[in-house]
């Protein structure tokens, strides 16, 4: 991929066929017959190395567009390191290797062709505390679009409201854009680390337990925006949270790793609705009823 590398182009190279299933067993599609959204990710046979241990093993998921799709399970079990996966995060970590192919779009993002700024660029992230760089509020949101040369000054400033709009920010920072984004409140930040996302267009967002640092007020705020967001978008999220999952998402994936904190697995994956009424996996229902985790 260039710098210039659109999600048309990104789809015109996808192979022709991708094929129907991943390896025996593992859970792969969540969807029943009635889902009418294409797959926007497929990973097959995803797994992470932190040197020679195991965090992350065989992991095969289709990920739909327009969705929410949740990934829950015991700390350590492997949630950060898989989502860290789905836009080329792990590469930033010296000691993390990936195996196994992660399709956006049918372009497998790992390959030799693939810049990992266009990746990130694609498919975006929020992290578990708010991280506004230490500038402007309306700097912060127009460093990426400045950075990719996306347009004038009048076509930022553009982008700029139009991505606080989008983050449902900008009635509550219109006469504050210069002032520095770290003087916001927590929930505030939050929704511009979502806005600074928002203004490089992706198509999907990876949200790593957003709510963790926020009030209860804030999240239901941030959980309102996501399902705003899911028209346009293809959010992601790790959350501890189980009612948060059960409330936002469309999809929810169970992992768990090994007694030793090793070779985390999805369990389980599937409609939400029935990971919570109705789970296949007896280690699925007990994670979800309080019984460990
Ligand atoms: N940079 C790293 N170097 C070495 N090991 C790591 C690194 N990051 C994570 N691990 C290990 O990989 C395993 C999975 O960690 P990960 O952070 O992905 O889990 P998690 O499910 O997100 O946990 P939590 O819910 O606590 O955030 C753990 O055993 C963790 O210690
Ligand atoms: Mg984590």
């Amino acid at each position: 991929m260039t710098e210039t590398t659109s999600p048309e182009q990104l789809a015109a190279s996808a192979p022709a066929h991708l094929p129907a299933t991943a390896s025996a067993g593992a859970p792969y599609r969540a969807a029943g017959p009635a889902e009418t959204s294409p797959v926007v990710l497929r990973l097959e046979r995803v797994g992470v190395k932190y040197g020679h241990r195991s965090a992350v093993d065989n992991v095969c998921m289709d990920i739909y567009k327009n969705r929410i799709t949740a990934l829950i399970g015991p700390s350590g079990c492997g949630k950060s390191s898989l989502l860290r996966c789905l836009n080329r995060m792990n590469d930033l970590i010296p000691e993390a290797a990936v195996s196994g192919r992660i399709y956006l779009d049918g372009v497998d993002i790992n390959s030799d062709a693939v810049d990992p700024v266009q990746v990130r660029r694609h498919v975006g992230m929020v992290f578990q505390k708010p991280n506004p760089f230490p500038m402007s509020v309306k700097d912060n949101i127009a460093f990426g679009p400045k950075r990719l040369g996306l347009g004038s000054r009048g076509r930022i400033n553009e982008i700029v409201e139009g991505a606080l709009r989008a983050a449902t920010l900008w009635e509550e920072v219109a006469d504050k854009l210069d002032q520095p984004g770290t003087a916001l409140s927590g929930g505030q930040q939050q929704r511009l680390c979502i806005a600074r996302v928002l203004a490089v267009n992706p198509e999907i967002i990876l949200m790593d337990e957003p709510c963790s640092s926020l009030d209860p007020i804030a999240t239901l705020k941030i959980e309102d925006l996501m399902r705003e967001l899911v028209r346009e978008y293809t959010i992601v999220i790790v959350t501890h949270n189980m009612q948060q999952a059960a409330r936002v998402s469309d999809y929810t994936a169970f992992m768990l790793a090994s007694e030793h904190g090793l070779h985390g697995q999805v369990i389980e994956y599937g409609a939400t609705k029935e990971i919570f009424t109705n789970p296949r996996d007896k280690r699925t229902e007990d994670y979800i009823t309080g019984r460990f985790g």
